[in-house]
């Protein structure tokens, strides 16, 4: 049990691929009385939560350890987007029980989506569970802490209208010092019918935008050379001085509300030398201004996430995504418009969702082609528990089919990522260097503006430096190439 993180083999490689990675805080030692080891699942999201929590649990006396049988304090932040996500939980929480029987004073905290969901149930079902908090509730992680160390079990699944811990300032976890995450709104409004997002997260807000460029102009003071902007539907964006707080309005310049494209110009304005990337978008509420902001700023990244899930419209319609294909192709051929044809973009897919006949898959597959996504995430359809979907629909795809049909669009995307990078060769490109590449200390790596790894020489080059790459040679996966 030394290193339990090598146990990551239980997930799949389309889950590893997907986001769906675990992250693990590292040992920091300042002397502090107790210690934590938080491993976080799921998206982007929760591992930026995860940072906002070893905030809350360092002010509250707390260091972070990367090793589990150091630790006093065990908090598994966790997903719920799939039926796998959870497994995955469930066989660390059977794990981490093993390690518990020689210590049995370890706390071991459920938090995230998943407690989120099943709440208290997970103390009940799970005897090994201490404490489970959702995630509005991190502000109480001390107190339901001290609660479980005077003995009693704790849970916190209380969802806010307000939170968006604006003022807490994140402990980078696993950080390379160069990109940093920033949630400038939490929640979702939009009622996907598959999803359980709303119900985990509860209603959207959005963020001080003055908290968010001071967060973003701290991190670049620092040394960080690229922010990724975070929210479930980065396009509804929407802070209002009269909403949130009157008394700011005067310092606005009357600016009444701030939208997304606003928010995207005031952090690209912070430096030209700080990349501004976002993610995700929703084809429904992409709007012609965010693309031409995007288009105005060099810094602001040539790369946008556009999931379509279905390449179908009456599939869409019951998916209750809120745009036709024709809507959605409309949105691609303005992102080739305004921004150009080496615009990355990618996309998340489902297939076999309810109904979904052979042709209406199909449908997927032509969109793909009509697209030619850099990149996509591609899922089988997995119904969740309380969702629209759950409620309405009979999940009624055999498995094969949709696995069939999920191997289809893999081996598409496949031929279109390699497509895609083959353009990029022969070209030069400007690259932010994130550190060392994965197989050799010889080798830099970093991204394009189109979110393309690039790996080249190291030459005298280092983190954090901005080098101009000719690439000469390309993978499905990565472009390969010289400093010039
Ligand atoms: N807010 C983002 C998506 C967040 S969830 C958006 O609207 O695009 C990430 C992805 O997980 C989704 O885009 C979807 O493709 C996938 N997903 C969500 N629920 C799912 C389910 N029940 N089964 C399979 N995949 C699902
Ligand atoms: Fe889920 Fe839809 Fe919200 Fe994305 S937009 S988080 S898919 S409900
Ligand atoms: Fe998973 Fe919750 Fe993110 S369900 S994908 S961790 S918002």
């Amino acid at each position: 049990m030394d290193n339990l993180i090598d146990d990551i083999s239980i997930l799949s490689d389309q889950e590893k691929e997907a986001c769906e990675v675990v992250k693990v805080s590292e040992n920091k030692n300042t002397g502090k009385e107790r210690k934590l080891y938080n491993e976080s699942y799921g998206c982007q999201m929760n591992f930026s939560d995860s940072e906002i929590v070893s905030s809350i649990m360092a002010e509250n006396g707390f260091d972070t350890t990367s090793n589990v049988e150091d630790a006093d304090v065990v908090f598994l932040n966790t997903c719920s987007i799939r039926e796998k996500a959870e497994q995955t939980v469930r066989k660390r929480l059977v794990q981490f029980n093993g390690v518990k029987k020689n210590k049995p004073e370890m706390l071991i905290g459920v938090l995230g989506c998943m407690a989120e969901r099943l709440k208290s149930q997970l103390l009940e079902e799970e005897k090994i569970v201490d404490l489970v908090a959702g995630p509005d509730a991190y502000r109480d992680l001390p107190n339901l802490v001290s609660q479980v160390d005077d003995g009693t079990k704790a849970v916190n699944t209380f969802l806010s209208r307000e939170e968006t811990y604006a003022d807490i300032s994140p402990v980078r976890l696993n950080s390379n010092g160069v990109t940093a995450f920033i949630s400038i709104m939490r929640g979702c409004d939009n009622m996907c019918s598959f999803c359980v997002v709303p119900f985990t997260r509860g209603r959207e807000r959005s963020r001080d935008p003055h908290s968010i460029v001071a967060e973003a102009k701290d991190l670049f003071d620092k040394g960080y050379r690229e922010v990724t902007l975070l929210g479930q539907n980065v396009d509804s964006y929407k802070w209002s001085a009269e909403q949130n707080n009157k008394a700011r309005l005067e310092k606005m310049n009357d600016i009444e509300v701030i939208n997304f494209a606003d928010l995207l110009a005031m952090v690209a304005e912070i430096d030209s030398n700080l990349r501004v990337r976002f993610s995700t978008s929703h084809p429904k509420d992409i709007t012609d201004k965010v693309l031409h902001t995007i288009n105005k700023y060099e810094n602001i990244c040539n790369y946008i996430h556009l999931p379509v899930q279905s390449g179908n419209t009456r599939v869409l319609e019951m998916m209750n995504r809120t745009y036709t294909r024709e809507w959605y192709i409309n949105r691609v051929d303005a992102i080739r418009e305004i921004i150009g044809q080496d615009c990355g973009i990618s996309s998340d897919m489902i297939t076999g969702f309810c109904t979904e006949t052979e042709e209406e898959h199909l449908d997927t597959l032509s969109l793909m082609d009509y697209v030619n996504y850099d990149f996509s995430y591609m899922f089988f359809y997995s119904e969740r528990p309380g969702t629209l979907a759950e409620k309405k629909y009979e999940d009624d795809i055999p498995l094969e089919t949709k696995k069939k049909r999920l191997a289809e669009i893999i081996a598409k995307q496949q031929k279109h990522s390699l497509a895609r990078n083959k353009r990029d060769v022969g070209r030069r490109h400007k690259i932010l260097v994130e550190g060392f590449s994965k197989r050799s200390n010889d080798h830099l790596q970093g991204r394009n503006s189109a979110n393309k790894v690039v790996i080249f020489p190291k030459g005298n080059f280092k983190k954090g430096d901005y080098v101009d790459v000719l690439v000469n040679d390309c993978s499905a996966a990565t472009l390969l190439g010289n400093a010039v």
